[in-house]
């Protein structure tokens, strides 16, 4: 199952990588700033042929074609481009995450970002790998010693303000930076290979998440809601850590 996830990660990526070096036409999913291009479509067309070949009996959902549920223990969850508004502003930062999951616990997590040629996987109980060698969070304690970053829903209103509010809040405990990577998937394995400390988003979906939160808790991490409850594919507020910086961080977000 690992060697499909890797595989349809891996040829989606090429479809992106044909198209990024297109320009691309973009529409608006509803919400004003959230986009969609010929390449996610395209990338989730081939995730899917992939993985349905492979496993024809399995649940699939997918942020392009929703739910396929059928009768199965397991269900591929899947975002075939995180990270389109930098994508289609030729802005280099984005990545393909597919996640396996049985009964809601998570077994694979592949995130794929085609153009760094960096491949993050896990699996539950076996580690957290980047490019096949073994992954690990960082070591910072304190969040004065700590590189944050978060994410942005497409909302500018009250979830704007809010996330605004817990940015400055890091930035009053002296935290040496706070990035804006804009794919959600990527802050999370930047999380598990301790480019980054801790993450966190207010909104996000499950395949945002589903694959960057087991490669964070293979790595050691740790991964929450906002208010501290355990990790699950219903939430939609979330907080990746390198485990040690995990309580500072949910105090300071006050939710
Ligand atoms: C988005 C990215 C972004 C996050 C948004 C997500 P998309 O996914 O992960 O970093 O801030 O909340 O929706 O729309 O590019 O797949
Ligand atoms: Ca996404
Ligand atoms: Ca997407």
């Amino acid at each position: 199952m690992k060697r499909t996830a890797i595989k349809a990660a891996k040829e989606a990526g090429k479809i992106l990588l044909r198209y990024y070096s297109k320009s691309v036409n973009a529409r608006s999913k509803g919400d004003t700033y959230n986009l969609v291009t010929a390449a996610d479509i395209a990338s989730d067309q081939e995730i899917i042929r992939i993985i349905k070949a492979r496993y024809p009996s399995h649940s699939l959902l997918t942020e392009e074609s929703g739910e396929k549920i059928n009768r199965s223990d397991y269900c591929w969850i899947i975002d075939p481009l995180d990270g389109t508004n930098n994508f289609y502003h030729k802005f280099p930062m984005f990545c393909v995450s597919i996640a396996l999951y049985k009964n809601g616990t998570p077994l694979i997590g592949v995130v794929f970002d085609p153009l760094k040629k960096e491949l993050f996987y896990a699996e539950k109980n076996r580690g957290a790998y980047l490019n096949s060698k073994k992954i690990e969070v960082s070591n910072a304690n304190k969040l004065n010693k700590s590189l944050l970053a978060l994410g942005f829903y497409y909302e500018r209103g009250t979830l704007m303000r809010k996330s605004l509010d817990q940015m400055k809040k890091f930035f009053y405990e002296n935290v040496h930076g706070i990035r804006r990577t804009g794919s959600a998937a990527l802050d999370l394995c930047y999380t598990a290979c301790g480019r980054i400390d801790g993450y966190w988003e207010l909104k996000l979906n499950p395949w945002d998440y589903a694959a960057g939160s087991l490669i964070v808790m293979e790595a050691g991490g740790k991964v929450t809601d906002t208010r501290g409850e355990k990790y699950n594919l219903m939430m939609k507020n979330i907080v990746a850590s390198n485990r040690k910086l995990h309580k500072e961080m949910i105090k300071v977000l006050g939710e």
